[in-house]
């Protein structure tokens, strides 16, 4: 159950008595007037019964010849999810026909009056649990899906999730303000969507990939404490977590230190999943971006399972393997893990993770299985000295049954093979995750190197702040300049990221060169930004958390899909209202626009 403000639906303001899921055996006797859908019906024994359902919970309605008068007749018309008034008393349910899975299972209305206030046609869909309809079926109908109990519990919690932000945030004096809808493009990485003007031709606003040049002029405005949950648009190719307009709780501070937002943010979450009825532990786990690669091969490690990275480069220092050799003397690193009861599986199998680690960026998966009984195999371990092969199980404790899998090749890449191979490892072996795992990942490179366009990208995006001891290598040596960055990971999800901001418009500068904006170019696209940083520009830094995602895993669900009311599919589009849509030629015209 949650915590906090009950969000119950009551009988207030409405032309009820009572809300269904109210009524108790101690109403017994009173006369009620409940209202809502019909949401079954059944005859039995010359009576019918009808269970009237509102958001609130289900009340069984009977409808007995001897008490019913006019409204028995009635009984016999109505249908599945038509909208109904229902008068009648309150009284215990016979023995015997008690629910006590429901809280209002032992009570019944025996109904004295019926009003129909709407029919419906059949639901193209049951309003139960547990459905098997297709997804864009349900999007379709979504009015009717929303009736559903898992989908209201989601809405439900995410509410309740949402409003808690909102007290933390107002409870430590964040003033909410709202940023423009109507911009310029925002430099999160993805693409943006535009929007035509029709009074300047030519121009287009963009929407906002997030609130983020906004919340730092509102630190130069001295809001100091700002927050918004706020939608955020980004034209990017959809996933199971990522939607095209998605909800921030957005943050932003003044006069911080990394330490001092980290802290805040955890006192908030803690409250946030009490509010979703979960535990937290603070102060959280931090772990540094090389730490989560070395260890996890992933930037979002999920810490509900082992099987970490092990760097076994030194054991094969001297390797007679040339794969191994060639790429030691590159500079690079080979990493192994040990996936404890893979030792027996077939050829095929172990070839299936070659796959996985091709996929992930691998040149190639060495691997060697120690099966519970019999000769290890492996196409590969022929090339190993008997040190080599003992160091190696040294290496990684490796016992009878275990599957060694070795990658080599530049550190990063092959940290990101074998992370995406732990991750499928997880699967495979079964390996169970419960819980919420949750942890900082801290000290992000400032950029990172984009082999196809061959240039430095902003890790996060441009306004992070560089550490001040690497202020000196910034421009000569990009590549080992850490930043003041943390993302907030659960469960193997990045559920938030932030940092804190560059605030000297000197090392702005510095750093969008870096990114091959010349002087002409970074005035040009954030001129803006580089004027108010001339303007008594207070040291400051934030975060946004995904809400849709943070929702998704609090609620269970395997899609963020299923925690937004009205949401995309995965191609963008929406089933119930048809959007994207095309226009008028008439409308084309207005903004200056022709389609191809
Ligand atoms: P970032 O781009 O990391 O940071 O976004 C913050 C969080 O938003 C969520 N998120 C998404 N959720 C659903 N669908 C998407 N398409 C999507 N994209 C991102 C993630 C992510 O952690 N302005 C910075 C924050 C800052 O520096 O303060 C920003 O937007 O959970
Ligand atoms: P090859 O010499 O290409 O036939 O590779 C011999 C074995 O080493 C095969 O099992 C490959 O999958 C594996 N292999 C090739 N490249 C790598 C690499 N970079 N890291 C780990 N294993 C590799």
């Amino acid at each position: 159950m949650t915590e906090g403000r009950e969000r119950m639906l009551d009988a207030r303001y409405s032309i009820r008595s009572h809300v269904a899921g109210e009524l108790r055996a101690s109403h017994s006797g009173e006369e009620v007037t409940v209202a809502g859908w019909v949401h079954r019906r059944r005859d039995h024994g010359g009576l019918a019964f009808v269970d009237l359902r509102d958001r609130s919970g289900i009340v069984q309605c009977v409808f007995d010849p001897d008490e019913s008068g006019d409204a028995f007749p009635m009984a016999s018309r109505i249908r599945p999810e038509w909208v109904v008034v229902v008068r009648g008393r309150v009284r215990p349910r016979p023995e015997g026909t008690v629910n006590p899975a429901l809280p209002m299972g032992d009570i019944e209305v025996v109904v004295t009056g019926l009003e129909v206030l709407n029919e419906a046609v059949t639901p193209p869909f049951e309003i139960e649990a547990g459905i098997e309809t297709d997804e864009v079926t349900r999007l379709r109908y979504r009015y009717i899906d929303i009736r559903r109990p898992e989908v209201l519990a989601a809405l439900t919690l995410r509410d309740a999730i949402a409003q808690r932000f909102r007290r933390e945030l107002e409870d430590r004096g964040f003033l909410e303000v709202e940023t423009p809808m109507l911009t310029v493009s925002t430099p999160e990485g993805a693409r943006d969507f535009l929007v035509p003007s029709r009074m300047n031709p030519g121009d287009f606003y963009a929407l906002p990939q997030s609130p983020q040049l906004f919340k730092q002029l509102l630190m130069v405005g001295g809001i100091e404490r700002y927050y918004q949950i706020a939608r955020c648009f980004r034209d990017e190719d959809l996933r199971a977590d990522r939607q095209p307009e998605f909800t921030q709780v957005d943050i932003e501070m003044s006069f911080i230190r990394t330490d001092d937002i980290l802290q805040m943010m955890e006192e908030v979450m803690l409250g946030v999943m009490h509010a979703a009825g979960q535990e937290l532990t603070v102060p959280l786990p931090r772990v540094t971006w090389a730490e989560a690669m070395e260890r996890y091969g992933s930037d979002r490690p999920d810490t509900r399972f082992g099987l970490e990275l092990a760097d076994v480069s030194e054991n094969f220092a001297t390797s007679g393997f040339k794969v191994f050799a060639d790429v030691l003397g590159r500079g690079g690193a080979i990493k192994a893990l040990n996936a404890k009861g893979a030792g027996d599986w077939s050829r095929g199998r172990i070839d299936a993770l070659n796959d996985v680690a091709v996929a992930a960026g691998a040149k190639g998966l060495a691997w060697v299985a120690f099966p519970s009984d019999g000769e290890v195999r492996s196409p590969v371990a022929k090339f190993f000295s008997a040190d080599e092969t003992e160091g190696l199980k040294a290496a990684l404790a490796v016992e009878p049954g275990d599957l060694v899998c070795m990658v080599a090749g530049p550190r990063t890449m092959t940290n990101e093979a074998l992370g995406a191979l732990r991750l499928h490892l997880a699967d495979e072996l079964g390996i169970e995750r419960t819980g919420f795992e949750t942890l900082w990942v801290v000290d992000f490179p400032l950029f990172t190197w984009d082999e196809d366009s061959g240039t430095w990208q902003a890790s996060h995006h441009p306004f992070t702040r560089p550490f001040d001891e690497h202020l000196g290598i910034l421009e000569e040596s990009p590549g080992d300049v850490l930043s003041y960055s943390y993302d907030l990971v659960m469960n193997g999800l990045e559920i938030g990221g932030g940092t804190l901001r560059i605030h000297d418009p000197k090392v702005q500068k510095q750093v969008l060169r870096v990114l091959g904006h010349d002087e002409e170019r970074a005035s040009e696209e954030f001129g803006f930004l580089l004027e108010a940083l001339e303007h008594g520009a207070p040291p400051h830094g934030g975060i946004a958390l995904g809400l849709d995602r943070l929702a998704m895993l609090l609620v269970g669900a395997r899609s963020i899909r299923d925690v937004i009311a009205f949401p995309k599919t995965s191609s963008g589009s929406c089933p119930l209202t048809g959007a994207p849509a095309g226009v008028s030629p008439g409308q084309l015209k207005e903004l200056h626009l022709r389609a191809e």
